[in-house]
C-alpha cells in the first residue's frame, strides 16, 4: 500500500510516542501495588506522549493547528489544517494494566477528516486511513462486516459510570439494544472501538459524551472501510453533539433508530 507523505508523518509520530508509552505501560504493573497507585505516573506518561506527538507533527507541518486532549488548542497560521490528537485513548485500561489503548491522530482539512492513524503499541496494530484511499490494518485493506441482522451482531458501546454520563439514559439504551444483539462489549478505548468496526471485528458501536479526539481518526477509518458513521440524532455533527453511532449501512441505521427512541425516554 502507498501512504501519502502526510500519513507517513502521522505514522512516524505515533510510533515515536509509542516507545515511551510502551515502557511506561510496563512500569504501571509494578505500581498497582503501591498505595498511591499509578494515577500521577499515568498522567505524566499521557502528557509526555502528547508533547512528542506535537513536536513530531509540528516539525513536519509547522503551520498546522493542533487540538490535543491534554494541552487543548494551539492555532497555526494555516487555518485549513488541524491535527486532532488523543495521545492515550483508553487511560483507564492503561492505568489498570489492560492492553487495550491507543494513540489516535486525525488530520482535519476545512472541517473534514482526511487522514487517520490509530495505533495500539502493545499489539502493534496500526490502523491507517486516508479519505478516498481506503483504511488499512498494517498492510491489509479493511472492510466493515457484512452482517445485516442485529441478531448476529456484536456491538460495542460506552457506558456511563461514576461521575460521567447520564446513567438513566444509558440504562434505557441497554434495555433497547441488549435483547436484540448477539453480544455487547465495553472495551474502553473509543478510537479502537471505531477501528474494530472498520476491521469488521465489531458490527457496530455507539457512545455518548465523547470529544473530537475520541472520534476524529476512527470515524474516517469506518467510512473508508465502507461503513456509516453519524451522530445519534443523524447528520455529521458528531463533534458538537458529542456522540457517535457506527456500523455497516443496515446496522448503523438499526442502532440509530433504537438509540433515538431510547433518547426520547
Ligand atoms: C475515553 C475512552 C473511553 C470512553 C471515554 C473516553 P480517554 O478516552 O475512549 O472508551 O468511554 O468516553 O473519554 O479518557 O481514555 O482518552
Ligand atoms: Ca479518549
Ligand atoms: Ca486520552
Amino acid at each position: 500500500m502507498q501512504r501519502s507523505a502526510v500519513l507517513n508523518v502521522m505514522v512516524g509520530a505515533a510510533r515515536k510516542a509509542s516507545r515511551a508509552l510502551k515502557r511506561d505501560f510496563g512500569e504501571v504493573e509494578h505500581l498497582q501495588v503501591s498505595l498511591k497507585g499509578p494515577a500521577n505516573f499515568v498522567s505524566a506518561a499521557d502528557h509526555r506522549a502528547e508533547e512528542t506527538l506535537y513536536a513530531e507533527l509540528a516539525k513536519a507541518r509547522p503551520n498546522y493547528g493542533f487540538l490535543g486532549e491534554e494541552t487543548g488548542r494551539r492555532d497555526g497560521s494555516d487555518k485549513s489544517h488541524t491535527w486532532i490528537v488523543d495521545p492515550l485513548d483508553g487511560t483507564t485500561n492503561f492505568l489498570h494494566g489492560i492492553p487495550q489503548f491507543a494513540i489516535s491522530i486525525g488530520l482535519e482539512r476545512d472541517g473534514t477528516i482526511v487522514a487517520a492513524v490509530v495505533y495500539n503499541p502493545i499489539t502493534d496494530e496500526l490502523f491507517t486511513g486516508e479519505r478516498g484511499k481506503g483504511a488499512f490494518l498494517n498492510d491489509r485493506r479493511l472492510r466493515v462486516a457484512a452482517r445485516k441482522s442485529l441478531a448476529d451482531a456484536v456491538i460495542a458501546c460506552g457506558l456511563p459510570h461514576l461521575g460521567r454520563g447520564d446513567l438513566e439514559l444509558g440504562q434505557r439504551e441497554l434495555t433497547a439494544i441488549q435483547p436484540k444483539v448477539a453480544g455487547l462489549r465495553r472495551f474502553g478505548a473509543a478510537t479502537l472501538d471505531l477501528a474494530f468496526v472498520a476491521a469488521g471485528r465489531l458490527d457496530g458501536y455507539w457512545e455518548r459524551n465523547l470529544s473530537p479526539w475520541d472520534m476524529a481518526a476512527g470515524m474516517l477509518l469506518v467510512r473508508e472501510a465502507g461503513g456509516f458513521v453519524s451522530a445519534i440524532e443523524g447528520g455529521d455533527a458528531m463533534f458538537t453533539q458529542r456522540n457517535i453511532v457506527a456500523g455497516n449501512e443496515t446496522i448503523h441505521r438499526e442502532l440509530q433508530v433504537l438509540l433515538q427512541a431510547a433518547g426520547k425516554g
